[in-house]
């Protein structure tokens, strides 16, 4: 089946996770508190209860894991630095137990011929910081770039490739925007701050890692195709605004070094010299990508697999609505292969000679198959990883600059809102014994990376 899906020789692969999705040990040396734990600790925030504070325990089994991705034989791996674990309270001096434990993550992977990519930020914001206000002050923005000096100083001697934050669309969003995720704050468009703060806390990152000698420096952002839900006048109204909000509002800044269509207008502080410092050069720009997206205008048969079981309030100018005619992942989201060429080519067609290079930084899908004596059968997940890095492929031979793609995930872990209900991973794991199983689809990864060698 893999046989003739076969990609340029130079294509980077990799698998990619994140720090409280996998690691647990949050009690342990000196790792301060995370707006992960707090929200986990309140009653029905997550599905059944579940929290990370075990996870896949990876933050004692990384060997075992570095283990797996060699035997994979990826080329890079994508994780994520905790912030509480390197500044407790999310300033000052670096801890030095948090440092060590990246240093051996780090020392392992190179050892094992794997190349580091972090990501400095994937949600796990230190406890002190919401405190003060977040992702909604400013001030949130010197903390950042302070602790991207602390990791470039210590890493980037050894680590080349870098991601500043993960999926800036969905903090807002989920968190600060519907409640969803952590720090669960339901301000609907007083959310945007959110969007700014961390968009010029990428802009700082990025010049604090360039000054430590980070060569490769890029951003996480997901993309969608939005799909008007029908060709009338007002569907195809809401449908841009979304797209906006969504994809555009995120991108445009970085690549583009202005907002889309007068979004920039409510935005706090010094908007234009703002986007001076988000549009920093990067050498590449990372796209998220899972499902496409169909929108509406409101009339309250909003489909809540688009926004993971959160029902949108009254009042919004769109919605999303179920998408017929395709199969679905176990979490419902559409499986449509050719979403993922047509979001390239619009990045294409949108920015032009601007474009940087392409990473796909995540792209996988939530299948639960469970071992059958010993064997996990993922079979829909082939079908979903054969069909997208198909699409992928016909968009690099449309001459689009795509230089890696990284899996999500390596291994089953807390899919935030959905506890351990929803596996993403190559590797089975068991959240009782925690006993890692390669899958089917682990297998035949394999099989596609080492055909694209030869
Ligand atoms: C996130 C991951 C998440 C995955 C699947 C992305 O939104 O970056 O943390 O597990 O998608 O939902
Ligand atoms: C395993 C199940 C186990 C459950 C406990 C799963 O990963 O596959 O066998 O009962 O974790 O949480």
């Amino acid at each position: 089946m893999t046989a003739d899906l076969k990609f340029p020789a130079g294509f980077r692969w990799g698998v990619s996770t994140s720090a409280y999705q996998i690691e647990g040990a949050v009690a342990e040396d000196g790792r301060g508190t995370s707006t992960w734990d707090t929200f986990c600790a309140e009653p029905g925030r997550i599905l059944n209860g579940d929290t990370g504070a075990v996870a896949c325990d990876h933050y004692h089994r990384y060997a075992e894991d570095v283990a797996l991705m060699r035997e994979l034989g990826v080329d890079m791996y994508r994780f994520s630095f905790a912030w509480p674990r390197i500044q407790p309270t999310g300033s000052g001096p670096g801890n030095a137990a948090g440092l060590d434990f990246y240093d051996r993550l780090i020392d392992t992977l190179l050892g094992a011929g794997i190349r580091p990519a972090p990501t400095l930020y994937h949600w796990d914001t230190p406890q002190p910081l919401e405190d003060a206000g977040g992702w909604l002050s400013r001030d949130i923005t010197d903390r950042f770039a302070e602790y991207a000096g602390i990791l470039g100083a210590r890493f980037a001697d050894r680590v080349s490739t870098w991601i500043t934050i993960n999926e800036p669309m969905v903090l807002t969003l989920m968190g600060y925007s519907l409640g969803a995720h952590a720090p669960g704050k339901e301000l609907l468009f007083d959310a945007l701050p959110v969007a700014h703060h961390q968009l010029l806390a990428h802009g700082r990152a990025v010049q604090a890692l360039r000054a430590a000698g980070a060569q490769e420096i890029g951003i996480a952002s997901n993309h969608a195709p939005t799909w008007p839900a029908s060709d009338s006048a007002e569907d195809r109204e809401a449908a841009a605004l979304y797209d906006n909000l969504i994809n555009w509002l995120f991108a445009d800044p970085v690549i583009l070094g202005e907002y889309p269509s007068g979004m920039g207008d409510g935005m706090p502080g010094p908007v234009a010299d703002d986007l001076a410092i988000i549009s920093t050069p990067v050498d590449f720009f990372g796209i998220n990508h899972y499902a496409p997206v169909s929108v509406g205008v409101a009339t309250g048969q909003a489909d809540t697999a688009a926004t993971d079981g959160v029902l949108l309030p009254p009042g919004l100018p769109f919605e999303p609505r179920t998408l017929t005619g395709y199969p679905t992942t176990d979490f419902g989201w559409p499986v449509v292969p050719d979403a993922f060429g047509e979001i390239l080519r619009t990045f294409r067609q949108r920015y032009g000679d601007k474009l940087p290079p392409l990473y796909i930084t995540e792209n996988g899908c939530a299948v639960n198959d469970e071992p059958v004596d010993g064997v996990v059968s993922d079979q829909r997940r082939i079908d979903y990883l054969d069909g997208y890095l198909r699409s992928l492929k016909a968009a690099i031979d449309d001459g689009i600059d795509v230089r890696g793609y990284f899996q999500w995930s390596l291994l089953d872990n807390f899919e935030w809102a959905a506890g351990y209900s929803q596996r993403f991973g190559l590797v089975h794991v068991d959240f009782e014994t925690l006993e890692r199983t390669p899958k089917a689809s682990y297998h035949w990864f394999g099989d596609v990376i080492s055909q694209s060698r030869r």
